[in-house]
């Protein structure tokens, strides 16, 4: 029996100053004023559209993501938040992330993001070398990353994640370690440490920039820098994510834990459990900024509705849950998935053969083994 997870609210704003040579999130180049308004009344009309999904629920957190949300003015946040909370019941002191390229931040700006309610902040560092930002095509460098910080933590902000990557073009181990400390000195609560990967579609997958790091020297800042990030008190909780204690970032593990969520703005996707039909529908929307303006909140801005099979459930769950470091409740399995724990019995058992997973009585999880085979591990739940 589906029970209805957790719900979230992901809002998609798509445009950034520039687009970096390696990234393949769906951020677009913004050209001469951008339609800010124009843009907070699509996504209230691509919410209206998808309300009749969750009547009744409760939204435990919001996450502003891009592109570069940070370019929208504050009234423009405040004003999506305001007609979002009057449509959507949000749970009280729900936790707010915007992100924000250090490039965009202006004095005053962190304060009005506050007081529309925004109470986290994620800031697209990537690294504090001056060299590696240029490389890596960034607006800004070390030093002004640093002062947006500070333009944030004056304005009350404790609750803030750092991104950084590693495994840049030319970046020794000591390099690495370098930028968290960097990192460490700003006290966030939180710190999001890529690896850098080619991806398809970009700049530097056609055109490799020179010095990237092998696998054998990536693999060797992974564990330096985990260390390093454990000695200074941040708790490895997923793949990529650290935090300090009780400072993991909620709608991440909404995600992680197999959540619902639903998403709104130029190519956002969403995933919602139907507990009426027994479904698990995931729904995108039209991903270029300028059909999205002029589709949202009509059948056609959507760009698609799927259907979550039930064979296909126990993959797409484990490639969640395995993510996470505490594994998974085997009491979470059937009210997420709608099956019972006896279908993926056999691949468990394969599993703690292997060494990859502890399976306990009431809890699965991974083990140092698994966590390093993720892949391998999930890939026992395909049925097809
Ligand atoms: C949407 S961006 C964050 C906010 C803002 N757009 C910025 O870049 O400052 C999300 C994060 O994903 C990470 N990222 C993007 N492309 C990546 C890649 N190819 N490999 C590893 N991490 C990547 C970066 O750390 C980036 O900060
Ligand atoms: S600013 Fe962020 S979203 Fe925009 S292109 Fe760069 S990494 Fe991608």
């Amino acid at each position: 029996m589906l029970i209805p997870p957790p719900l979230s609210l992901y809002v998609h704003l798509p445009w950034c100053v520039r687009k970096c040579p390696y990234c393949d999130f769906n951020s677009h180049q913004g050209k001469g004023a951008l339609p800010f308004d124009d843009y907070i009344d699509a996504l209230l009309r691509d919410l209206d559209q998808d309300l009749p999904l969750v009547w009744g629920r409760t939204v435990h957190s919001v996450f502003f993501g891009g592109g570069t949300p940070s370019l929208f003015p504050p009234e423009a946040i405040d004003r999506f938040l305001q007609a979002a909370s009057s449509r959507l019941r949000f749970a009280p002191g729900l936790e707010i992330t915007l992100e924000t390229n250090p490039g965009t931040a202006e004095h005053g700006r962190f304060d009005r993001y506050r007081e529309a309610g925004v109470n986290r902040i994620s800031f697209g560092i990537q690294s504090f070398d001056d060299e590696s930002l240029k490389k890596l095509g960034r607006i800004h460098d070390s030093r002004e990353a640093e002062h947006a910080v500070k333009l944030a933590q004056d304005a009350g902000f404790d609750n803030f994640n750092l991104d950084l990557m590693y495994a840049l073009p030319g970046q020794s181990l000591a390099m690495a370690e370098h930028d968290l400390e960097r990192a460490f000195a700003l006290q966030p609560a939180h710190i999001s440490h890529y690896q850098l990967t080619l991806e398809p579609n970009t700049i530097f997958f056609a055109r490799p920039p020179q010095g990237i790091p092998d696998e054998d020297h990536a693999w060797n800042m992974q564990e330096h820098c985990q260390a390093l990030l454990a000695d200074a008190g941040y708790g490895h909780y997923e793949v990529s994510a650290y935090a300090r204690p009780g400072r993991q970032c909620g709608h991440n593990l909404n995600y992680w834990r197999f959540g619902d969520y639903l998403g709104v703005g130029a190519g956002a996707h969403g995933k919602i459990t139907l507990g009426a039909t027994q479904q698990i529908l995931r729904r995108w929307k039209v991903k270029h900024p300028t059909a999205y303006l002029a589709q949202a909140g009509v059948p056609q801005g959507i760009g698609g509705d799927d259907d979550i099979a039930p064979e296909r459930r126990p993959f797409e769950y484990m490639l969640n849950v395995l993510r996470l470091h505490e594994g998974f409740a085997l009491a979470d399995f059937p009210a997420c998935t709608g099956l019972p724990v006896d279908r993926i019995a056999p691949q468990l058992a394969h599993a703690e053969r292997q060494g990859w997973l502890a399976v306990g009585p009431t809890h699965v999880v991974p083990t140092a083994l698994g966590r390093r085979f993720t892949n391998d591990v999930v890939a026992l739940f395909l049925t097809d």
